[in-house]
């Protein structure tokens, strides 16, 4: 009964005349979540107006008027909806929004693997396959999360099977099919991927699925893939073209009965996060293909082009709709195929602008696509940076939020990127050419209490700084970014003053002195001004020495300690 009461309220509450319309806020009106998992969706009305209410609101939702979202937990599976109002010169729009909680979504989280393009290209066989799952899974990187190889375009044959129209594989690069190498993967607790066109094409001039949608549908299915990358290389312009060749393609998939995780390729071109899960996909690229560098030329895209492309991006990526930034070409290092053409200047980037990329990748909450020569050794450098279980944390977070630039200033940009268990991630990128310093303040910080005391870690480099409710001070080499998570200290567990003070000499001994035993810290830490932490002592030590050359240290008193880490879950 009451279903009906709020459906028939619903209906009058919507606007007669929204179908097809441009929706009020800027971001999707299809969004997913999972039981038990707390959800959110920023509202941005692209009127510029702010939210006047969100109205039919499950119990468990709320509409948060300050922070104009709309956030909560749903513990049951189901389709729900409810809807945005928004005051805009003397009218009420209005726009309604559906949300599908499930447990069975396609992509819960980014996915994250490997592909085969940008280092392997034509070279793709049944052999590279075995190795690079090897690596795979004896690197680290399969613990770390990394799941799925996918192998792209050219691994077919010259043509599909005349009589069946089923798609073959090249007999010289997969002698014994498919088949094998689906299964040298799957031994290895890999999934596997492959590669398609919604054309009679593919990029690099194989044959492609348009009009054989069911065919290969059904052959990816009983070969046993799990992933399927496609492709719109020589297929018509037009938005409403590309979403029935790609729903086409997704309903075959469905059809199969087999889960494949569907994965669109038309590099942003049409939009696809306005569209792409009516297709049946479940993450989309969002850019032309990125490559080894910093800064892309005639049409390259570098890290300054992923930006300008993904940053106005981050209303519209949520639970199973991720936008996707393109592979990262983290350990490439310059020896590239098609990654290493259209950059500026050599193709590679620096240790910190790789980080940057993995860095910015996982505040957007991409999916996580290595493309490295897996066939040679990789670097000790490179594998901690792709398998930095806090960094990796903050792409794989259940509330699937894409990092919002809060501003810009001095070259630097400061990203924000609510969590799931309400701690918040910030990275500061410094796009200048030279070192920048910048400063974080809390109180600018949206999703944060202020006034409160926070915990922070430094996320790249995997350290605790002194808790703090005010700012701190940056510093980042050229091209770096810092990322930080914020977690709120409890009450209790904030006491202290803070003190500055100046040290010239190489070594010191400090004495810190507290009146009455009642005051007594329960730890004493030292920072350099940027909050790292230097030196820290527990229990009722008062004295103790500084351990390294600094002009300036910040010494802090707290009553208590809260260690803020994460640890990979084993997937199966
Ligand atoms: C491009 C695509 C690349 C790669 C290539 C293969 O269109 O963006 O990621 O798949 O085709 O030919």
């Amino acid at each position: 009964m009451y279903k009906v009461i709020a459906a028939v309220v619903l209906f009058f509450l919507l606007p007669m005349g929204a179908k097809g319309q441009k929706h009020v806020f800027d971001g999707p009106s299809r969004l997913y979540g999972q039981p038990g998992v707390q959800f959110m969706q920023r509202l941005v009305p692209w009127t510029g107006d702010s939210v006047v209410e969100v109205v039919g609101l499950p119990k468990g939702l709320r509409f948060d008027k300050e922070r104009s979202c709309v956030a909560g937990c749903l513990q049951k599976e189901g389709d729900y909806s409810y809807v945005v109002r928004v005051a805009h010169g003397g009218r009420m729009l209005r726009d309604s929004v559906r949300l599908t909680i499930s447990r069975q979504l396609q992509q819960p989280a980014p996915f994250m693997g490997w592909l085969s393009w940008n280092v392997v290209e034509s070279e793709i066989s049944t052999e590279v396959v075995r190795t690079v799952a090897e690596a795979m899974a004896a690197s680290g990187l399969k613990r770390a999360g990394y799941r799925y190889l996918v192998v792209d375009d050219l691994w077919h044959a010259d043509s599909r099977d005349t009589l069946t129209h089923s798609p073959l594989a090249d007999k010289q690069k997969f002698p014994n099919g498919m088949e094998e190498a689906v299964a040298i993967a799957h031994a290895k607790g890999l999934r596997f991927g492959i590669y398609s066109d919604a054309a009679d094409r593919t990029c690099a001039g194989r044959y492609g699925s348009y009009g054989y949608e069911k065919e290969d549908a059904t052959q990816y299915a009983q070969w046993g893939v799990d992933l399927l990358k496609y492709d719109y290389c020589h297929a018509p312009t037009e938005r409403d073209t590309a979403l029935e060749r790609y729903r086409r393609m997704g309903e075959a998939l469905e059809a199969t009965g087999r889960k494949m995780l569907y994965y669109m390729c038309e590099w942003g071109q049409r939009q696809p996060w306005l569209w792409g899960e009516q297709t049946g996909a479940s993450c989309w690229r969002t850019t032309y293909d990125t490559r080894d560098g910093w800064t892309g030329k005639w049409g390259g895209v570098g890290v300054v082009q992923s930006i300008e492309g993904m940053r106005p991006l981050w209303p519209y990526s949520g639970v199973n709709r991720w936008n996707d930034a393109d592979m990262l070409c983290i350990g490439i290092h310059g020896r590239g195929k098609s990654s290493s053409d259209l950059v500026e200047g050599r193709p590679g980037m620096t240790q910190d602008e790789y980080a940057t990329q993995m860095a910015l990748w996982c505040l957007w909450s991409s999916p996580l696509t290595l493309s490295f020569d897996l066939r040679k050794p990789i670097s000790p450098d490179d594998i901690a940076l792709m398998t930095n279980p806090e960094l990796l944390a903050l792409d794989q977070d259940l509330m699937g939020q894409q990092a919002q630039p809060l501003w810009e200033r001095n070259g630097l940009i400061l990203w924000v990127k609510p969590l799931e268990n309400g701690d918040v991630a910030l990275g500061l990128t410094n796009m200048n050419d030279t070192a920048a310093r910048g400063t974080i303040k809390l109180d600018e910080i949206p999703y944060l209490d202020h006034g409160k005391h926070y915990h922070v870690r430094d996320v790249m480099h995997r350290f605790s700084q002194t808790p703090t409710r005010g700012e701190w001070r940056v510093a980042l080499n050229r091209h770096q970014t810092a990322v930080y998570r914020l977690a709120e200290m409890a009450e209790d567990e904030v006491t202290g003053e803070e003190y500055r003070m100046q040290v010239r000499e190489q070594r010191c001994r400090l004495k810190v002195e507290f009146k009455g035993a009642e005051n007594a810290p329960k730890r004493i830490v030292v920072t350099d001004p940027y909050g790292r932490v230097l030196s820290e002592q527990r229990g009722s030590g008062q004295r103790f020495r500084l351990p390294l050359p600094k002009e300036e240290y910040v010494v802090r008193a707290v009553a208590q300690g809260r260690a803020c880490c994460w640890s990979p879950e084993e997937k199966d």
